[in-house]
């Protein structure tokens, strides 16, 4: 017999389940006429002695060969290489030519000018200025991967894994719309869920829904840049109002209500990206009111409102709108992880099952294992009980970065302390620019980049957000440190 246990090795450490790992170094002894057709293969019992694994893992093993046809069980026999391996040889259909991929297309196609691509951030010594992002490294991966794994086991889960609807799983759907009432006073049923795979695809459905070209959209001086480059990809005209400390400016809205036909607004209301500020009681109203009158829809982007530190946070526009105006977006992304791609949009049922049709034909379909596992993970009250974990460690952090840019930084910048949210809006003495600080800050390690996304009209408020939340205690006193290094080697320039 060929001495098995010393030419196929098994390692248990690795990721590959055991029984690939035996089909695997059977398919190469195959490969390499170590086993030639007709050669017998041990038993199973033998086998899993001689290797000592599980019987049961040889036998999946040899099913998996068996179906792969590289090997035959003859009844009361045993189990033998096949006559005829499949051994598939590739035929190339021009024959010897040799070819390169092309770096470029062979045919034309469209880019939009007004969209942006994603870049690559950050090499590991450094520190990336973000826009305010959660701290990944408290992410309940754990708790989530025993949920996935009982769900996938699970007998009754076949029947997800199949096509489904372009709504999201039923039960998600339930379960955030309970809790979305329960924390957000909102009073919908599932109907009224659609299940994203984040905010961003809310506001694209949103805009796909509402705007054609020229079609007008009002939104901040400034405003969350992804937004504006969303609906500018539609076509739309965007408006921009001011932004005070109480949020969007009523009187610029209602002005311009009378003067155009407004089919939507878009806001950030409980935090405004990027400022921070929260839209007062009173303007949510009036907001409401114009809506109402205008007939105009109201984009509201709640995408940190589980985070707030100084009081309980405003009810959304979404709690008091008996009028169908509002879409209320939202996702667990920033609760949780950014890669875990589950969101939500709101909205009366004739938008939801029409946002449903509209996905449909981009993604058929969510991941509904993820969708079953974050069910699963809210209807147990432990995406709360992580929340509230998170927003006692967040808070520490926000304090203890705002103090230490007071006391290292003040000459420099001007900020507010953020009642909630994960970032600060920073904005930098005017004698300075954000140009200079960035490649000055590269020699300190610092990745300062995103400034230039706060102002892509240049109104030249020099403000950009600094993200808190992502950052231990210590890496936020290293990074105001560095920061200063940084401001006073460009306090030189001058
Ligand atoms: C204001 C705002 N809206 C939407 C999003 C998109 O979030 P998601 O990851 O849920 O798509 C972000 C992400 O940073 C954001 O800042």
């Amino acid at each position: 017999m060929i001495p098995y246990k010393s030419i196929i090795q098994i390692n248990k450490e690795k990721d590959t389940a055991i029984y690939l790992q035996l089909t695997s170094a059977f398919i190469g002894l195959i490969k390499d006429g170590t086993l030639i057709s007709g050669a017998k293969l041990p038993s199973s019992r033998t086998l899993s002695q001689l290797l000592e694994i599980h019987r049961k893992t040889v036998l999946a093993s040899y099913e998996e060969l068996q179906l792969q046809g590289w090997i035959t069980t003859v009844p009361q026999k045993g189990t033998f290489v096949s006559s005829k391996v499949p051994i598939i040889v590739q035929k190339d259909f021009l024959q010897n030519k040799k070819t390169t991929k092309s770096e470029k297309a062979g045919f034309s196609f469209y880019k939009n000018k007004h969209l942006i691509a994603h870049e690559e951030k950050v090499a590991n010594s450094t520190i990336y200025i973000n826009d305010g992002i959660p701290d990944t490294r408290l992410a309940p991966l754990k708790e989530l991967a025993i949920i996935y794994r009982n769900v996938v086991v699970k007998k009754n889960t076949l029947q997800f894994i199949n096509y489904g609807t372009a709504h999201g799983n039923k039960d998600l759907r339930k379960n955030i719309a309970k809790y979305l009432n329960e924390t957000r006073g909102l009073k919908i049923t599932k109907d009224n869920v659609l299940i994203t795979r984040g905010s961003q695809m809310g506001i694209y459905l949103s805009a796909k829904l509402i705007l054609k070209p020229e079609d007008i959209i009002v939104v901040g001086d400034t405003n969350y840049i992804s937004a504006d480059r969303t609906f500018l990809n539609h076509g739309a005209s965007i408006k921009r109002i001011p932004v005070d400390n109480d949020g969007l400016c009523i009187s610029s809205l209602k002005k311009l209500c009378s003067e155009n036909t407004i089919k939507a607004i878009y806001i950030t209301s409980h935090h405004h990206h990027p400022t921070t500020v929260t839209l007062s009681a009173e303007r949510r109203i009036k907001i409401l009111q114009l809506a109402e009158k205008y007939k105009f829809a109201i984009l509201e982007d709640d995408y940190d409102y589980d985070f707030h530190y100084n009081h309980s946070p405003i009810l959304p526009l979404a709690s008091h709108d008996c009028n169908g105006n509002v879409i209320y977006l939202g996702s667990i992304c920033k609760s949780v992880a950014p890669v875990f791609r589950v969101g939500y949009m709101i909205a009366t049922k004739d938008v939801i099952d029409e946002a449903a049709t509209r996905r449909k034909y981009m993604d058929r379909q969510g991941d509904a294992l993820l969708e079953i596992t974050f069910s699963k993970f809210i209807a147990s009250g432990d995406l709360q009980r992580h929340t509230n974990k998170v927003l006692k460690i967040y808070k520490e952090r926000r304090d203890f970065f705002c103090k230490r840019l007071k006391e290292e930084v003040s000459e420099f910048i001007k900020f507010e302390i953020p009642n909630g949210g994960m970032a600060v809006w920073v904005q930098l003495n005017k004698k300075y620019n954000w140009g200079d600080v960035s490649r000055i800050s590269q020699k300190y390690k610092l990745v300062i980049t995103d400034w230039k996304n706060y102002d892509p009209i240049n109104s030249g408020h020099n403000g950009m957000r600094f993200g808190f939340a992502s950052y231990t205690i210590e890496e936020i006193q290293n990074l105001v440190l560095q920061l200063k290094k940084t401001f006073l080697e460009v306090k030189k320039l001058k």
